[in-house]
C-alpha cells in the first residue's frame, strides 16, 4: 500500500484540506485592513463615523473614542451613529458613543473598544 492511499494519509489530506479551508474562510472574513485612518475634522462632535471595521466617535469637542463595529449581540455590524448612540440595525442595539455601554438591547455586552491614536490631525484606529 502506498503512502498516498493509506487511511492515515487520507486523514492527513482531509485535515490539511480542512485547515486550508478554515484559513481561507478566516482570511475572507478578516477586515481588509486592521488599521484605518480618518481626519479628526471628519468626526462630528456628538456623533461618529464608521471607518472600515471601526466606529470613531467624538462625544465632546476634542475627545475621541473608537470601537469595533462588530455588534456584541450576534456579530452584526454597527453601521450608524445617530443622536449620540451607535446603532446596530440587525436587532436595534444601541451603544453610548463615549463608553460603548449598552443603551438599548438586545445586546448585553458593550461595544468593544478599539485602539486609537493621533498623528497630528489624523486619527489612527486599530492594531498597529
Ligand atoms: S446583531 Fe446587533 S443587535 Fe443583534
Amino acid at each position: 500500500m502506498s503512502a498516498e492511499t493509506s487511511p492515515c494519509s487520507r486523514r492527513r489530506f482531509l485535515l490539511g484540506t480542512a485547515a486550508t479551508a478554515a484559513g481561507a474562510l478566516i482570511a475572507a472574513c478578516a477586515p481588509k485592513s486592521a488599521v484605518e485612518k480618518v481626519a479628526a475634522k471628519d468626526i462630528p462632535v456628538g456623533g461618529g463615523v464608521v471607518v472600515g471595521g471601526y466606529v470613531v466617535t467624538q462625544p465632546e469637542k476634542g475627545k475621541f473614542a473608537a470601537f469595533s463595529n462588530v455588534c456584541p449581540h450576534q456579530n452584526g455590524r454597527i453601521t450608524e451613529v445617530r443622536d449620540g448612540v451607535m446603532i446596530c440595525p440587525n436587532h436595534g442595539s444601541e451603544f453610548d458613543i463615549a463608553t460603548g455601554k449598552v443603551i438599548a438591547g438586545p445586546s448585553r455586552q458593550p461595544a468593544g473598544e478599539a485602539p486609537l491614536s493621533a498623528n497630528g490631525t489624523e486619527l489612527i484606529v486599530g492594531q498597529k
